[in-house]
């Protein structure tokens, strides 16, 4: 689904002129897999994760979507970043039914699908709010309902739980979880948590500090569907969470060339 060939990004910047944020990243991501990227502060996922998009075009190698090379954005890719904003001349449930409505949707089933969804993230009462009325956390998930209102085939989550209270947390991780496994949409997810990056994935990417490069894909063999709570009392994915914090630990000296 996609292929990501010996991808490199240089930022220019007033303060360090030419800082190697990814060093000759190649990663295959099959149609339907649920990939996390897990890494240091800095090292580059978030660009990885815009490359993808087509909002950052690479300085080398080459993004690739169904073998087509990516050049921009488009509806196939639906990003569910921090940094984008909601309209804020829309109500919850406006923001959610523009996509859907964008593709022709008709409005009453339109307006039916999103209330499901706003329902689905835990908004049910907030449909006619702004979002300047809404938490952080409320806001991200009107984000994930906007998205998933317009079903791209590839979901491109940044952090997109970081900010939630961990109930809310959990319970989109299961809801995020039930749809992935309905739908088997194909899904690249940045996370800091270890356990939510085992917890959901087939397959994890870690990376090494800045510069970024790959510095292990660790298959997830863990049966689906899967539940929480037997997980947590499951000595394999156990292991899988201790394994990848020790790998983290090795690789937490800080940084010396910041
Ligand atoms: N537009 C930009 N211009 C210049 N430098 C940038 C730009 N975007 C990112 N960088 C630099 O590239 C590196 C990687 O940034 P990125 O945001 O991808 O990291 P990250 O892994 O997502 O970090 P975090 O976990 O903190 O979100 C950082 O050193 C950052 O300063
Ligand atoms: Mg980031």
């Amino acid at each position: 689904m996609i292929e990501i060939d010996r991808v490199s990004q240089i930022f220019q910047t007033s303060s360090r002129k030419d800082h190697l944020a990814l060093s000759d990243i190649s990663l295959t991501i099959e149609d339907g897999a649920f990939v996390s990227i897990l890494g240091p502060s800095g090292c580059g996922k978030s660009t990885l994760l815009y490359i993808v998009g087509g909002f950052v075009s690479p300085t080398s190698g080459l993004a690739k979507m169904k073998g087509k090379a990516i050049t921009g954005p488009g509806p196939d890719r639906g990003p569910v970043f921090q940094e984008f904003a909601l309209f804020p001349w829309k109500t919850v449930l406006g923001n959610v039914m523009y996509g859907p409505r964008q593709q022709g949707v008709r409005a009453a089933d339109a307006e039916a699908q999103s209330k499901a969804l706003i329902e689905m993230v835990g908004l049910k009462g907030y449909e006619n709010f702004y979002p300047k009325e809404l938490s952080g956390g409320m806001k991200q998930r009107v984000a994930l309902a906007r998205t998933l209102a317009y079903h791209p085939e590839v979901l491109l989550m940044d952090e997109p739980f970081g900010a939630l209270d961990a109930h809310t947390r959990t319970r989109l991780q299961n809801d995020l979880l039930n749809i992935w496994e309905r739908d088997r949409k194909t899904v690249l997810f940045v996370t800091h948590s270890v356990e939510e990056a085992v917890f959901l994935s087939d397959k994890v990417v870690m990376m090494s500090k800045s510069p970024g490069r790959i510095r292990q894909v660790i298959d997830i063999d863990l049966p689906r569907p899967r539940r929480r709570t037997e997980l947590l009392l499951d000595p394999r994915y156990q292991k899988y969470v201790v394994d990848i914090e020790r790998m983290f630990d090795d690789s937490d000296e800080p940084a010396s060339n910041p």
